[in-house]
């Protein structure tokens, strides 16, 4: 049977492996596949719009199909910022460090320090649209904890569980982040779609 061709708008090549390896019904392809260097603008003002926007880019540029996806951290305290604005929240240097230490440095002593990572899935298939959510509830800690992993895991603690993301490896990260339910979605839809 024909695999159908479904572009991944990322550039990241650990997304791509892991996406690649659960969706083995279809022929993922990456921008670099595509040669497609464009510098995508995330202009929206939500997870969803972004995604939508990188989506409806290769759609349009190139026909195919596509999904595409952004995350974002919510902070109750701060009015869910930094949300859209996490990669930069520091300013334009997406500096991971600089973006904990102004995090810490807003929600200072608070006692609310309720968080939620959000991640927005935009799939278009054959003409159609279908959004995906996946969402990780939990805390932010006074200070960083922990090496593994990458932007705010280091000072994000996952409700029922008594470390930071960046204390956990990696496979026991995605069965319960918000990226990883977002893509399980994703799977289960694809996996039972026809075509
Ligand atoms: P992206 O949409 O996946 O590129 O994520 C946007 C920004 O959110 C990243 O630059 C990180 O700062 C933050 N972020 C996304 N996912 C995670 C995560 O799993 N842990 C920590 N930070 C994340």
């Amino acid at each position: 049977m024909n695999k159908l061709k479904l572009v991944f708008a990322t550039n990241n090549q650990n997304k791509l492996k892991e996406v690649q390896a659960m969706l083995t019904n279809f022929e993922i392809i990456s921008l670099a596949d595509l040669n497609c260097f464009d510098d995508i603008p995330e202009i929206a003002e939500t997870l969803e719009g972004n995604a939508i926007i990188k989506a409806n880019f290769i759609t349009e540029k190139y026909g195919l199909n596509c999904f595409a996806d952004d995350t974002g951290l919510e902070v109750e305290a701060l009015n869910n910022e930094p949300g859209v604005f996490s990669a930069r929240y520091a300013g334009g240097t997406n500096s991971a460090e600089e973006n904990m230490k102004k995090l810490l440095k807003n929600l200072s002593n608070n006692f609310n320090r309720k968080a939620q990572f959000r991640t927005a899935i935009a799939l278009n298939i054959q003409g159609k649209q279908f959004i995906f959510e996946g969402i990780c509830k939990g805390s932010i800690l006074k200070k960083k904890q922990g090496d593994k992993g990458f932007g705010y895991d280091p000072i994000f603690m996952p409700a029922g569980f008594n470390k930071s993301f960046a204390e956990m490896n990696m496979s026991e990260k995605s069965t319960i982040s918000h990226r990883g339910k977002a893509i399980e979605k994703l799977v289960t839809f694809l996996n039972n779609y026809t075509w």
